[in-house]
């Protein structure tokens, strides 16, 4: 028996054009391409131990590590986590039991979701220690990241710095020839969603909206990538904003009904494209994930204006940012 630790680190993302709605009941399969930006300060560590005791279950703990917080998992936060752990060791014929640790880098309580950093980090911990462990190879990202989808979607595109696209099985790097984009996400509401982004993809084919759904985001995806590719800014916050915009919309429209939007996401986005689009001619990407929250994505060259934004918006709401 080993008391090797492996470790993993996966960032977060957030989506330009938006995962919404499955062809099948199970393995989290896309009605339509994604396109996602990995925030890579906003991060889950994963350290995973063979249990000492030699049981074969696997069992969560919150680890506890200078710069780390603890993740709160609920009852059920924790047996989708472990049941991920499960389908890896399945996979692989491997049924020795795990102690699975895990921590976030920003609050769990602050409104921004963990599941896409936490099922990429515990796929990779998991894939390193059982091939490891087997004597086999390693995988490479674009497997590792078919795995991590069946444990959450939105996950198999934390496994690659920058852009990530998202057709199918798995997701892959995309290179869209712009550096690296500051990052704001402006928190207005940190309280618990009342429907879960499971249910919303189950619900939104209930919209009449979603008639359309797949061809507008598969034309989206084509144009975005193109015009990020031309360095076509004003137009590519257009697609995103319209984008985000559709993703609600058809929240809104389902039935029954629900929704994330509040009056202070709906302050946010009008000041910055009444004052900021509106004024400058210029600005952020805006998108919107199934959350009240706002987030904001700046070229490298729009420091200045991103720090004068974030001060302007931090005198109300929070603001997480990897700006220093
Ligand atoms: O991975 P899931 O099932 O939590 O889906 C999340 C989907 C959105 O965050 C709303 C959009 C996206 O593409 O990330």
């Amino acid at each position: 028996m080993t008391n090797k630790i492996w470790v993993a680190e996966a960032p977060s993302n957030i989506a330009l054009i938006k995962y919404m709605g499955k062809t099948e009941k199970s393995g989290n399969r896309p009605t339509n391409g994604s396109l996602s930006y990995s925030l890579d300060h906003l991060r889950t560590r994963v350290e995973l131990s063979l249990r000492p005791d030699g049981q074969a279950g696997d069992q969560w703990a919150p680890l506890n590590r200078q710069g780390w917080q603890p993740l709160t998992l609920s009852t059920k936060g924790q047996e989708r986590f472990l049941k991920h752990l499960q389908m890896l060791k399945s996979e692989f014929g491997f049924s020795a039991g795990f102690l699975v640790q895990s921590a976030n880098n920003f609050p769990s309580d602050c409104g921004l979701a963990s599941s896409a950093s936490s099922f990429a980090a515990l796929t990779l911990a998991g894939v390193r220690a059982i091939r490891e462990m087997q004597g086999k190879m390693i995988l490479t990202p674009n497997e590792i990241s078919i795995l991590s989808r069946k444990g959450s979607g939105s996950s198999c595109r934390s496994l690659f710095e920058g852009f990530s696209l998202w057709r199918d099985e798995g997701a892959e790097r995309i290179d869209l020839g712009i550096g690296k984009l500051w990052h704001q996400v402006i928190l207005v509401d940190d309280s618990l969603k009342a429907v879960s982004s499971s249910e919303a993809h189950l619900r939104v084919a209930s919209s009449d909206l979603f008639n359309g759904r797949v061809e507008r985001a598969e034309r989206r995806l084509k144009n975005l990538i193109a015009l990020m590719r031309e360095k076509k800014w004003r137009q590519s916050f257009e697609i995103c904003w319209q984008e985000f915009w559709d993703m609600h919309a058809l929240f809104e429209t389902s039935n029954p009904a629900f929704g994330y939007m509040r009056s202070g996401s709906l302050d946010v986005l009008n000041f910055v494209r009444e004052q900021v689009w509106g004024k400058l001619g210029d600005g952020p990407l805006v998108t919107m994930d199934a959350g009240a929250n706002v987030h904001l994505l700046y070229r490298e060259d729009q420091a200045d204006l991103a720090r004068m934004m974030g001060r302007q918006l931090g005198e109300k709401w929070q603001v997480i940012s990897n700006l220093s």
